[in-house]
C-alpha cells in the first residue's frame, strides 16, 4: 500500500482530474497481498465520458442557456450566486438539447448495464427524476455540498468553463466526498471540468463545486435519472405499468 502523509491511500482509477495530488497508479507487481486475499466491497462508480458528437454544439448550447436566463428567473438550489434554471431543460425545443439528451440516456443505459448485479438482466429503461437543468456560475459562484439521493444516477455535462483564474487551486472543480463516515482512507475526488465531458455518478454521492473565480460563464447541464430493469419475460405487462407510472416488479 502506498503511504502518503501518514495515511494509507488505496489507489484509484484516474478520472480526468489532472489532480497533481492524486496517488500514482499501483504497480500490480508490488502488491503484498496474495491473490484472492483482497476484495473491494461497496465500490463507488463514476462514469467520465467525452461526448465528441456534442462538443461542437457547445457554443450553441452556451447561447441557449444565456437566452433562457433572460426569461427564466431560475430557482435556488445548491447554487450560491449564478443561475439555476427550472428543471425542464429536457423539454427545451432545440436540436442541440435533444442531441445531448440522447447521449445522456445512452450513457445512463451503459452505466446501468455495466453495474447490474450478477443474475439481473433485462431491458434498461430510464426516466428523469428531478428533471434536467442548467447551472451557470459567474465569478464567485459555487455549489454547496449536496446529493440527489432520490435518483439512481445523477449526471453533469460541461458546456463551457469560462476563463478561470490560475488561482486558487481547484478553481471551479467539482469534488466528490467519500460518503462513508469515519473512513480513515477517505479523500475527496477532485475532477477538473472539461468542455464536452459528461460525468455520471450515483445520486447518493455527495458533491459540490468550488467557487469559480474568473471571467465569463461556467455552464453545466445536470440531470437525475431513475432506472428500471424490466425482466424480459415480464416486459409487456411491466412496460404498460412503467409507461403509466406504476411501480414495476
Ligand atoms: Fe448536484
Amino acid at each position: 500500500m502506498e503511504v502518503r502523509g501518514g495515511k494509507t491511500h488505496a489507489p484509484r482509477p484516474g478520472l480526468p482530474s489532472g489532480d497533481p495530488g492524486a496517488p500514482a497508479p499501483r504497480d500490480e507487481a508490488a502488491m503484498v497481498c496474495k491473490p484472492g486475499e483482497l476484495k473491494s466491497i461497496f465500490p463507488t462508480v463514476v462514469l467520465a465520458r467525452r461526448l465528441d458528437s456534442i462538443l461542437p454544439m457547445n457554443g450553441r448550447l452556451h447561447e441557449i442557456v444565456l437566452e433562457r436566463e433572460k426569461i427564466d428567473p431560475g430557482l435556488g438550489a445548491s447554487n450560491v450566486g449564478g443561475w439555476h434554471s427550472q428543471g425542464d431543460l429536457m423539454n427545451w425545443d432545440y436540436p442541440e438539447i435533444r442531441a445531448l439528451m440522447r447521449e445522456c440516456f445512452e450513457a445512463g443505459r451503459d452505466m446501468t448495464q455495466a453495474t447490474l448485479p450478477p443474475g439481473v438482466d433485462g431491458d434498461i429503461r430510464l426516466r428523469f427524476n428531478g428533471g434536467c437543468w442548467a447551472n451557470l456560475l459567474r465569478d464567485g459562484g459555487y455549489n454547496t455540498v449536496h446529493n440527489h439521493a432520490a435518483a439512481v444516477w445523477s449526471g453533469c455535462y460541461y458546456v463551457s468553463l469560462g476563463d478561470p483564474d490560475p488561482q486558487p487551486n481547484y478553481n471551479g472543480w467539482i469534488e466528490f466526498q467519500d460518503p462513508r463516515p469515519a473512513n480513515i482512507h477517505s479523500h475527496k475526488e477532485k475532477v477538473r471540468p472539461e468542455a464536452g465531458l459528461l460525468l455520471l455518478f450515483p445520486g447518493w454521492l455527495n458533491h459540490y463545486v468550488n467557487p469559480f473565480r474568473g471571467r465569463g460563464e461556467r455552464i453545466s447541464i445536470a440531470f437525475n435519472f431513475d432506472v428500471e430493469v424490466v425482466p424480459r419475460k415480464m416486459q409487456a405487462a411491466d412496460l404498460r405499468a412503467f409507461t403509466q407510472g406504476s411501480p414495476v416488479g
